[in-house]
């Protein structure tokens, strides 16, 4: 994988994103890789047949296109995929590993389902509250209206990820780190109001 992890760092890593930071498309790729490999060897899919360099080559490049074009970055990943990783790949691997970023959002066999959750799973948690929060201070707003704003975004769209995701691995593990949000909230809210707990 090394090879394949140097174009990506190439790609992706020099790029700073306004909802996370420096090198984030890059960062998150690779833990969506990571995820990916880790929902494969789940309970759940044990026995079924995954092509594993597919998924992981796949899950690396999944948000490549978000660097070149964010509205299209479905597409403009599945190109670079063809055009940068011809020379690693042959021709039958490029193919699947190029339908697989095309379709990580609208899965059309496992691998592409597995990488849907596994990008879905990356949105939640620790590592999610950080990427609100980093959106909410690029847009300059304040502590308090990042807490009104995420509440909002939260119902609408936040705490859907269980619901949509495939895979009940998946869905117990974004159920896990959304729990983490309630938590993280219900303190941020605590001490944006300045309250103390006396009983302690
Ligand atoms: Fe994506
Ligand atoms: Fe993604």
């Amino acid at each position: 994988m090394k090879a394949f992890d140097e174009i990506a760092r190439r790609a992706m890593l020099g790029k700073f994103r306004k909802d996370g930071g420096a090198g984030y498309t890059y960062y998150h790729c690779r833990r969506v890789m990571r995820l990916a490999l880790a929902l494969a060897g789940s309970d759940e899919l044990r026995g079924r047949e995954i092509d594993l360099k597919a998924l992981s080559v796949a899950a690396l490049f999944h948000d490549v296109g978000r660097e070149i074009d964010d509205d299209r970055h479905c597409e403009a990943g599945r190109d670079f995929v063809l055009r940068e990783l011809a020379s690693l790949l042959d021709a039958d691997m490029l193919e699947r590993v190029a339908t697989l970023v095309l379709r990580h959002n609208d899965p059309v066999n496992l691998e592409s389902e597995i990488i849907h959750d596994a990008d879905l799973i990356d949105h939640c948690g620790a590592a999610g509250i950080w990427r609100y929060f980093h959106l909410f201070a690029h847009r300059r707003e304040s502590a308090d209206e990042a807490a009104r704003n995420y509440d909002e975004k939260k119902g609408e769209w936040l705490m859907k990820h269980a619901e949509w995701a495939i895979f009940q691995t998946a869905k117990r593990e974004i159920e896990r780190r959304l729990g983490l949000h309630e938590s993280f909230m219900r303190e941020f809210r605590r001490e944006l109001d300045g309250r103390i707990d006396q009983n302690l």
